[in-house]
């Protein structure tokens, strides 16, 4: 196509041309393809430009002004559109590869902590908030601390086998000529060994919470575990009473189930308590309508345990009380079955969300 320069009308068109044919460029790979035909070497104002050379001397100044102004509208409406285009593909290119951070992630699924182990740091923390320490003791236990120390005579039914998981002396090489000593070794019955450890190793008044595992020689069924986990409280002071121990009860049975929760204390007996008594709580959300469901046992500390930890039972008396953690999980949560605990299905614990308070 050729354009002559003197050709006013042909010039102004090519200006016009050019410009639609930018406007309609929708990305720079169309706006680079109409550059090159508007303004490139063979575009009619690039040949009006060429012949400008050729055009008589009076005619060339007018001629020159007009197709240089034309090719410089034409460039202005280049760079307009250019701008244009660069600012709406970077805004396609922030919109197409814009992360979204409130999607969910596909990261494999998390775990979750164990609602027995959540419930206990639950129960240790509300000990600390009183003043208490947490004490802990070994899961493979003397006999002495299981029993003894607790006023459990040797002939008492609980040291029996049906009950108590003792270890088998052989399977920890202290096996001497044909015969087997005893080692007197067990996984402890219950966390009371506890409180003789503590009563023996740390100076009084003492205060503590004891939670952990215990185990018996029981089969797995809805209601009943070989391992779970109890608590155990013990307080010796001065001038401790039991009223001191219907308080700290009722503290705690308010604190895990709410301040509706009652207790009522109904006596029974403990060798390692006088007077000993059976821990009740008030349960709304009984099974046939409210009552009093059993929660754990107390009572004020034996004499004999405290002579046996060396301790002067004239200057101290305290309280002990105890009751089981997958106790207090399955009332507080309506859980009916022991398996669900023990089994760890995750589907289980995370129900109980990461601070045990549960959902
Ligand atoms: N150790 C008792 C049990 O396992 C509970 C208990 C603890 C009772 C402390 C009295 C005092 O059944």
């Amino acid at each position: 196509m050729t354009l002559s320069p003197l050709d006013e009308a042909g010039v102004k068109q090519a200006v016009e041309q050019a410009k639609l044919a930018f406007a309609q460029a929708g990305d720079s790979a169309e706006l680079k393809a109409a550059r090159i035909e508007h303004m490139g070497d063979n575009s009619a104002l690039a040949t009006a430009n060429r012949a400008i050379k050729d055009l008589d001397p009076s005619e060339k100044a007018a001629a020159g002004k007009a197709v240089g102004k034309a090719r410089k509208i034409v460039a202005a409406a280049l760079a307009e559109r250019e701008e244009v285009l660069k600012k709406e593909e970077l805004a396609r290119v922030l919109q197409t590869e814009a992360i979204d951070i409130t999607v969910g992630t596909q990261r494999s699924p998390q775990g979750a902590r164990h609602p027995v182990e959540l419930l206990q740091e639950q129960i240790a923390d509300m000990f600390l908030q009183l003043g208490w320490d947490i004490a802990e003791g070994p899961e493979i236990e003397h006999e002495w601390f299981n029993f003894d120390a607790l006023n459990i005579d040797p002939d008492h039914p609980a040291r029996e086998e049906q009950d108590t998981l003792y270890i088998d002396s052989a399977s920890i090489g202290e096996q001497s000529g044909d015969d087997i000593e005893p080692a007197h070794l067990l996984l402890r019955t219950h966390t009371s060994p506890v409180q003789a450890r503590v009563l023996l190793t740390q100076e009084l008044p003492v205060y503590v919470a004891c939670p952990g595992k215990v185990f018996r020689a029981d089969e797995l069924d809805a209601t009943h575990s070989p391992v779970f986990h109890q608590v155990e409280g013990l307080a010796i002071d001065s001038d401790l009473t039991m009223a001191d121990l219907k308080g700290t009860l009722e503290y705690f049975a308010k604190y895990m189930f709410g301040p509706e929760a009652k207790i009522r204390l109904r006596p029974s007996f403990f060798p390692f308590t006088e007077p000993s008594a059976e821990l009740d709580l008030w349960f709304p959300q009984k099974k046939g309508g409210p009552g009093w469901i059993e929660w754990g046992g107390c009572g004020m500390v034996n004499p004999h345990v405290l002579r046996a930890c060396g301790i002067d039972t004239k200057r101290y008396s305290g309280f002990a009380f105890g009751m089981g953690i997958e106790r207090t999980l399955m009332l507080r949560h309506g859980v009916n079955d022991i398996h669900d605990i023990v089994e760890g299905d995750i589907r289980f614990s995370q129900q109980f969300g990461t601070t045990g308070k549960g959902k």
